[in-house]
């Protein structure tokens, strides 16, 4: 299997570290060790004591137990710990999928969610959506690129990098399509939480179809990207069991420190998600008003869900210069659309961390 470049990641290797101002992070705010001990009287002195031998390659039965109850019909035995969601995309796409089998994708979308596919031999449908259609998901294009060999589906939604979410009819027309051609759905669910107003939450797609396996991770919605800690959650007892033992040539185990606090944080969920959840809030009516006094440069659509966004450029300077230049004379990082292969007019805005607003203003310096 030969992969070319990641080019987002490639992208955030070369500026995330470096500059002043980062505007366009996925995640939400993170915490501290010591903020996620605090949650618990006894957490410190337990985390010291935390034992560094390897850890059960599925993910530990606590913290299995922990991520079953973010679903409602999800058992420690449904749930397989991963390092990242990233690990669990490659895994599954290696296990599931073979050269010639027939995939399509939500696009745009984060490059590994196709690009395994790809490597492996797949043919990839990507499934189009527009800025101008408010990125909707089409059933009539999916239905009609349906084939003989098509053999799963691989949704986002929360949408990385539109905040697109899917309606719960919609939702439910593709799962009645999956059940009916008997094809796997893949529903990267990582911004899960992240919904605005609660009832616009879907189920996960694992509670509600046997063939889904839906995609968590502590890095997006909780902020935690540094325990790189993912997980499958899944009723399909075979690609369960061929990505349990696919792992075993990955990373074979997680962290332990990582599943201790993990652990810890889903405990805590409600305060974590609530905090996140008020620097959203805060952020993007900072962010409606920014691109409604700059209508005459920027498209704007305010999103349902998650904590970015991707909005274009009306200038006639493509989205990649404006971003470089942005960059260079401000040191405040966007992220242009040609990292998603689409095109060079969108630029992904994040707004999950505290210090959105100062960015915000220097990007407003920037451009008046
Ligand atoms: C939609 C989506 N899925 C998966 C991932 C991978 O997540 P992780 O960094 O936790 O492995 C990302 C990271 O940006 C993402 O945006």
């Amino acid at each position: 299997m030969k992969l070319p470049n990641f080019k987002l990641e490639r992208y955030f290797a070369q500026y995330e570290f470096n500059v002043s101002y980062l505007l366009c992070a996925s995640d939400c705010e993170s915490f501290s060790i010591q903020e996620l001990l605090d949650f618990e009287p006894t957490a410190t002195a337990a985390f010291q004591q935390q034992w560094l031998g390897y850890a059960e390659s599925r993910g530990g039965f606590e913290l299995r137990q922990e991520i079953a109850k973010l679903y409602q019909h999800m058992t420690p035995d449904n749930i397989l710990v991963h390092v990242g969601a990233q690990e669990a995309i490659f895994n599954f796409m290696n296990v599931a999928l073979s050269a010639n089998d027939h995939v399509i994708v939500h696009f745009p979308c984060y490059q590994s969610l196709f690009e395994i596919a790809q490597s492996i031999g797949c043919e990839v449908t990507m499934w189009q959506t527009k800025e101008a259609d408010n990125w909707e998901l089409s059933i009539d294009f999916l239905r009609a690129n349906l084939k003989q060999n098509t053999k799963a589906i691989v949704l986002n939604c929360p949408h990385n990098p539109t905040g697109y979410l899917l309606s719960h009819d919609k939702f439910g027309e593709i799962l009645a399509l999956a059940k009916q051609h008997n094809l796997l759905i893949f529903f990267d669910e990582v911004y899960r939480g992240l919904e605005y107003r609660a009832e616009d939450r879907l189920p996960s797609a694992c509670d509600v179809y046997e063939n889904a396996i839906s995609l968590g991770v502590m890095s997006k919605s909780y902020g935690l990207a540094g325990l790189r800690l993912g997980w499958i959650a899944t009723k399909n007892e075979d690609i369960y069991q061929r990505m349990a033992s696919f792992k075993d040539f990955t990373t074979i185990c997680n962290s332990t420190p990582s599943e201790f606090l993990a652990i810890l944080a889903l405990r805590h969920q409600n305060e974590i998600m609530q905090r996140n959840l008020g620097i959203i809030r805060h952020n993007l009516a900072l962010l409606n008003d920014f691109f409604a006094r700059h209508e005459e440069l920027f498209t704007w659509q305010s999103p349902k869900a998650g904590c970015i966004a991707f909005p274009s450029l009306k200038l006639h300077l493509g989205a990649e210069q404006f971003c470089l230049d942005l960059v260079q004379q401000k040191g405040v990082l966007l992220l242009p659309s040609n990292h998603y292969d689409f095109g060079n007019r969108n630029f992904r805005i994040g707004f999950g961390r505290k210090n959105m607003p100062e960015s915000l203003a220097q990007l407003e310096e920037f451009i008046v």
